[in-house]
């Protein structure tokens, strides 16, 4: 069987015991063995890397996989030797979240970890930080694949792909929950399925859907067959009915542009209830989370894991890593440079697509056009993710203002200008390559 060693940047998450229980899964089936382990965090988040080194310990004693655990609060020497990288940082921790989700409120715009404002923030604190990660990997291990899961996941790669030469590839997990959840409408197992994907992360679309490789988009989107899938991404039924004219199936991020509307009046409530925006309520899983994992006597996934959203990354980064390992064509949804795979976008930019993954590494299929009726947004949000990137890496107070205006959510020189104000502000420890505040005009 073949070997590999692998280093996990945020190995302190509370994600990680998810991944380690695929690298159990991928050992017992024979695919490949994880000789070493490192996980790497900052030194602030050395209690939390401890607990999950300690708990993964556990759990690959538990099922007998011969691997060393190392854990690293220096990012050069856990590096050493990898194969692969995993990036799963969070610039800021919960706490920079919860500001992104609350900062674009005040504007009457919906606050939400990648989407709109609250992503726009998570990408100027977070491109350096993935810059400087994917440096150290181009130095300490040139040979590595790094696979980014930090978010905002398409934004971030798409700087690692433009600004560096690390072998980058981006994963998310909603496109193989669009997968699962079609699967679960139509009452199939999801293997038995295969889909055609194109767009960008968090804002792509199935536009071919297969069953044993039969061609079922058509019969699929003329019945009622998704209505559980379309009630679960929170798309009502007469939008329903809309995508279904457009004949694509979205994921469930549509919501935050074609119900924007109600995405903020249910947010509002939310927090007039004291249920809290998503990170008010990720706070309090995490804490139950690392109680868990930090109890000897536990040592499987706890199924409390579930109350976090990125169910099966794990099966996308080792689906991915085991293809590259194995050399064995797969097909997977992940973020790559467009090359012209998803017409209607720049060649250089970073798309979410249909790609086959080999021991080359993963490379983008072509698609056919978008409908119109989508498209048109998804080249404007890939206008302002280009500006964002650009901002980021450039410390550019009027690229970020032009990005934030070109945001479908945004859209408005004045709320722009206000929410960049508040977000330069409330950021101000994690932008040090902002030198300039002040947005001319405003
Ligand atoms: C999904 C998205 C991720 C996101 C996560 C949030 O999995 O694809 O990008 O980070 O949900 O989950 P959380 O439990 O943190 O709200």
């Amino acid at each position: 069987m073949k070997t590999i060693r692998l280093a996990v940047v945020g190995g302190g998450s509370s994600y990680t015991p998810e991944l380690i229980d695929g690298l159990i899964k991928r050992w017992q089936n024979g695919e490949f063995l994880t000789e070493h382990l490192a996980l790497i965090d900052i030194p602030q988040g050395k209690r939390r890397l401890e607990t999950i080194a300690g708990f993964v310990q556990r759990m690959m004693q538990s099922a007998g996989m011969p691997c060393k655990v190392t854990s690293w609060t220096e990012l050069a020497p856990g590096l050493e030797g990898a194969d692969f990288v995993i990036s799963q940082i969070r610039v800021g921790g919960m706490k920079a979240r919860q500001a992104d989700e609350h900062i674009p409120i005040k504007y009457g715009i919906v606050g939400q970890e990648t989407t709109g404002p609250g992503g726009f923030a998570c990408a100027l604190r977070t491109i350096p930080a993935a810059l400087d990660i994917a440096r150290q990997v181009e130095a300490v291990c040139p040979d590595a694949w790094l696979l980014n899961f930090t978010n905002p996941s398409g934004i971030v790669t798409e700087a690692l792909i433009k600004y560096t030469k690390a072998k980058v590839f981006g994963l998310c997990n909603v496109p193989i929950g669009i997968k699962m959840g079609i699967a679960q409408a139509l009452g199939v197992e999801h293997q038995r399925l295969s889909v055609d994907v194109s767009g960008l992360n968090h804002l792509s679309f199935v536009t071919g859907l297969y069953l044993d490789g039969t061609d079922i988009m058509e019969r699929v989107m003329n019945s009622p067959l998704l209505g559980a899938y379309f009630d679960r991404i929170k798309i009502g039924r007469d939008l329903a009915f809309f995508v279904n004219e457009l004949s694509v199936i979205p994921g469930s991020y549509l919501y935050y542009y074609w119900s924007r509307q109600k995405a903020i009046r249910d947010q509002l409530e939310d927090i007039s209830s004291g249920k809290g925006t998503r990170a008010d309520q990720v706070m309090k899983i995490e804490a139950d989370l690392f109680k868990l994992y930090a109890d000897q006597s536990v040592h499987t996934l706890p199924p409390e894991l579930k109350q976090r959203g990125g169910a099966y990354y794990s099966d996308v980064a080792l689906n991915s890593i085991s293809a590259i390992v194995r050399n064995v064509p797969h097909t997977e949804v992940l973020n790559v440079e467009n090359l012209g795979a998803v017409p209607g976008l720049p060649e250089d930019v970073v798309v979410e697509v249909t790609t086959v993954v080999d021991g080359s590494g993963p490379k983008p299929v072509a698609q056919k056009q978008l409908p119109v009726g989508i498209l048109g947004l998804v080249q404007k949000v890939k206008c302002y993710e280009q500006l964002t990137v650009e901002a980021a890496v450039e410390g550019d107070v009027v690229k970020a203002f032009s990005a934030l205006i070109n945001h479908p959510l945004v859209q408005d020189g004045e709320t722009a200008a206000n929410l960049l104000k508040d977000i330069l502000e409330a950021n101000s420890e994690f932008l040090p390559q902002f030198k300039a505040t002040e947005i001319p005009g405003f």
